[in-house]
């Protein structure tokens, strides 16, 4: 089985961070979501990776390269525009052939692993087997409905009035039946070519078309809480080390990781926490579910359920929580007197308290 994994889309929810980098390289536990989703896909025996890239293409080889560090050989798929899921499976054709495939949305994390999901359509093979998720509400999704034996009936891209509540999870498995129905479809009212209307197609053409239950943890990496609540998740997983130096000043407490060369200077770090290779944290509070990037500096402050990416500097900054910082920004207080003052990129969000 080989892996089609999608990194172009504009990724405009998780603006600003995507005017700079594309939304599947957002650091969740200080690691890219596309690593993550990679090292997820290898795990399932899998070796030979097509990654579709858009205009970003250069810094998604940046960070993946040709996959031999993730003991993977990728091989990428230039997309010359988003023109749909469905559209990547057409230009995906030469590396496709006729293999099995799981296709992967780049900015999906799935931490609990589809082992047994890529176990059931190794052994069962139907035409296409699509992954699923209860959720509260499924509106932002497509919605499967599913017959008692685990039959695909239908499957609605983002319904106003969703049919059940099993949201269909940007993991899917396919086998070549997927290229007739691909090359049989237009496009949507999104002008684009819709992955669900494909599987809609080979369902109303009769084929197997089945629904497995994901149960795990289950987040799409979109938007900027769900990113905070995935770096949540995954911290909570977190197994501590210590390779960087901790003074007797300080305390560590919980799951901390402190990489390579951080240095934390008379400070507390309550875990989970990771704080990256080369930061420094002096005379500050960090933690818990806080992700500190390398080479950050973290001095005189306070941070919680926060991502600061890497090279950011937060300085004399009281009660930081909730946030996501992006790379090499700045955040410190102002002279006494002096107001606040904002220096702010393009469809930033700031919160001052009152
Ligand atoms: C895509 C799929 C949708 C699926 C979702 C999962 O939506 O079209 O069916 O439920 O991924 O994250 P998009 O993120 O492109 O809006």
């Amino acid at each position: 089985m080989k892996a089609l994994v999608l990194s172009g889309g504009m990724g405009l929810r998780l603006r600003p961070f995507s005017h700079s980098m594309p939304k599947q390289l957002i650091p969740v536990a200080n690691k890219p979501v596309l690593v993550h989703v990679v090292e997820g896909l290898r795990t399932l025996g899998i070796t030979e990776v097509g990654v579709v890239v858009g205009d970003r293409a250069e810094m998604i080889e940046g960070v993946l390269g040709d996959g031999s560090d993730l003991d993977v050989k990728i091989t990428y798929i230039p997309q010359d525009a988003p023109h749909g899921l469905a559209h990547c499976v057409a230009i995906a054709r030469d590396f496709l052939g006729d293999d099995d495939f799981v296709m992967y949305l780049g900015d999906q994390m799935l931490p609990d692993g589809i082992t047994e999901l890529a176990r059931d359509f190794r052994t069962e093979r139907p035409d296409a087997q699509v992954v699923v998720h209860q959720v509260a509400d499924p509106r932002a999704f497509g919605v499967a409905e599913v017959a008692a034996d685990g039959r695909v009936v239908r499957l609605v891209e983002k319904p106003e009035s969703p049919v059940s509540d099993l949201a269909v999870v940007g993991v899917y498995f396919f086998t070549a039946a997927i290229h007739q129905a691909v090359a049989a479809i237009s496009a949507g009212h999104r002008g684009e070519l819709e992955i669900t209307d494909a599987i809609q197609w080979l369902v109303s053409s009769g084929a197997d078309v089945r629904a497995r239950v994901y149960r795990g943890f289950w987040k799409d990496t979109g938007r900027v809480d769900d990113v905070l609540e995935c770096n949540r998740e995954l911290l909570d997983r977190l197994k501590p080390s210590v390779r960087g130096d901790v003074d007797d000043a300080s305390e560590l407490i919980g799951a901390v990781v402190v990489e390579e060369g951080a240095r934390i200077v008379r400070s507390r770090v309550v875990g989970p926490a990771v704080v990256g290779a080369g930061a420094l944290v002096e005379d500050s509070d960090v933690g818990p579910h806080t992700a500190i990037g390398r080479d950050c500096v973290l001095s005189g402050t306070d941070v919680g359920y926060t991502i600061v990416q890497d090279g950011a500097t937060v300085r004399n900054v009281a009660s930081v929580r909730a946030s996501v910082i992006g790379r090499d920004a700045s955040v410190t207080s102002a002279p006494a007197g002096g107001g606040h003052r904002l220096v702010v990129g393009d469809h930033s969000r700031i919160e001052v308290a009152a």
